[in-house]
């Protein structure tokens, strides 16, 4: 419709002066007309120049103005032509805002010269700006400068824009009516190709964006952990029961049963089934007596270790109960030297706040072989989170019950040119080791970090409440891109 119009018009007439008006002329949508001058254009048939233009209220400042002059007006006039009039007389005779306004532009524009005692700087002064307000009000078009003026002052708000085009005229490729070249090739269209004018392609097109599924942050992140871990010749080892016994989550990790983090405030407990049905008895036995009286060069902990506590279950509060498991179905065998890694859910009942969630998930490593020292560990750790990208890496000493000497692990964050604090480590006591019934010159020195953390980092995320839990927003997970952690450094 508008097409035929606008292309019709033209076959006619010079050119089509304001697209508003041919609109209405021809009972158009202003829409339509709009995107058909745009389209037409862009193929060369028509020329056209685009127009934009701003319709603006006055405020009631403005209106006032106005209609009654400005305050810089009506303050110029209340000092004699001639001599002075202080400046507490002119407070006094004019109207407190008129006073505060006017004493501050009428200076402005030098009209007056203010002190304790004011006189004009000019005989006669134009008031302009109510004249400015009074052509708006008749809807005439003032320059940008005054526009600009009116707005500082807020005596103008803009109401709206128009859009639109004038000078609509023939372009270089005018014709009444558009052609439509075939886009696609048909046998139709290779019959006659030779008179066939086809569609340009245009090789800057962007694709429709693929509907397909996408890997949440955390995923990504992991996957990279885990391609490190199996460069570095680790295994994956089963961390598929978020249910524990106290047994293997603190027992065998020779942590005392009053340590507080055994507490129900840090500690979820599961209420069925309460306790674990089986453990391994002879084991049972021998991490009792390490618990109560030592062994292995160890005192214990001298108290009465209650098999009841070691029952309870609970919602693992770290994947250092599946080492744990690990480690004693290892010494079962004759020995061998073991790489093991996990990454998974973990829980503890923490007050959640921005950086804190009641679960999370771990990432952990351990090596275990005969005279490993801690000259080992720290090689192993330099390497694994050099190919994370952190180079730079120092430790703090730190307790941990199941390991000796135990280590905090801080990287140095070169964007931000702070050290942060990454993971811990150590290794293991030969109270949890022996009574597995590991040899006794078999070392195992391990580590644990959380995924959270470093994937807050990567993606930019201050809240962790935007990376898992009912506010996940699924465009920021479509949007998250690749992770690139242990490609670059591998
Ligand atoms: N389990 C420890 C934690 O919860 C991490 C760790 C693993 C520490 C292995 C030392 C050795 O923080």
């Amino acid at each position: 419709m508008a097409e035929e119009a606008i292309l019709g018009f033209l076959k006619n007439n010079d050119e089509i002066p304001h697209s508003g008006d041919f609109s209405v002329e021809h009972d158009l949508d202003h829409e339509e007309v709009k995107n058909v001058i745009k389209s037409l254009q862009g193929f060369g048939y028509i020329e056209a120049k685009a127009v934009r233009k701003e319709f603006w209220d006055l405020t009631d400042e403005g209106k006032k103005y106005a209609a009654e002059g400005t305050p810089e007006f009506h303050f110029f006039s209340a000092v004699p032509e001639e001599g002075t009039i202080s400046i507490d007389d002119l407070r006094r005779i004019l109207d407190p805002s008129v006073f505060q306004v006017g004493s501050t532009q009428a200076p402005k524009k030098q009209w007056v010269a203010m002190g304790n005692q004011v006189s004009r700087m000019v005989q006669h002064v134009e008031d302009t700006v109510k004249e400015m307000l009074l052509q708006m009000q008749q809807g005439l078009e003032l320059d940008k400068e005054s526009l600009k003026y009116l707005k500082n002052r807020k005596l103008i708000i803009p109401a709206k824009t128009w859009t639109g085009y004038s000078d609509v005229k023939k372009g270089p490729n005018y014709a009444p009516k558009r052609k439509i070249f075939p886009s696609d090739l048909t046998r139709e269209n290779l019959e006659n190709w030779e008179e066939l004018e086809l569609k340009e392609y245009n090789f800057n097109a962007k694709g429709q964006p693929l509907d397909a599924g996408h890997l949440h942050p955390l995923l990504k992140v992991r996957k990279q952990f885990k391609d490190i871990f199996c460069q570095m010749g680790f295994e994956e080892m089963p961390t598929n029961n978020f249910v524990e016994s106290s047994f293997w989550n603190f027992d065998a990790l020779f942590q005392p049963q009053q340590h507080p983090a055994r507490d129900s405030h840090d500690t979820f407990f599961l209420k069925a089934p309460s306790t674990t049905r089986e453990l391994p008895e002879d084991y049972v036995e021998r991490v009792k007596q390490v618990h109560e009286s030592g062994g292995y060069g160890s005192r214990g902990y001298n108290y009465e270790w209650k098999r009841e506590e070691a029952n309870k279950n609970l919602l693992r509060t770290h994947t250092t109960a599946v080492s744990s498991r690990m480690l004693y179905a290892l010494a079962k065998g004759p020995f061998t030297p073991k790489k093991y890694f996990s990454i998974d859910r973990v829980f503890r009942n923490e007050a959640v706040d921005r950086t804190h969630l009641a679960e999370f998930h771990q990432v952990e490593g351990l090596i275990c072989d005969r005279g490993l020292t801690m000259g080992d560990l720290i090689g192993v750790l330099q390497e694994f989170f050099s190919r994370l990208g952190m180079s730079k890496i120092r430790f703090k000493p730190t307790y941990n019950p199941y390991t000796e000497p135990s280590m905090e692990i801080s990287g140095y964050d070169e964007a931000k040119e702070e050290w942060l604090e990454i993971g811990n480590s150590g290794i293991f006591r030969p109270e949890m080791l022996q009574p597995m019934g590991l040899p006794d010159d078999v070392r195992v020195i391990a580590w644990g970090l959380s995924l959270e953390r470093p994937t807050m980092i990567l993606y930019k995320t201050e809240n962790i409440r935007e990376l898992f839990g009912h506010k996940v927003q699924l465009k920021k997970i479509k949007e998250s891109r690749m992770c690139r952690i242990g490609i670059e450094s591998a």
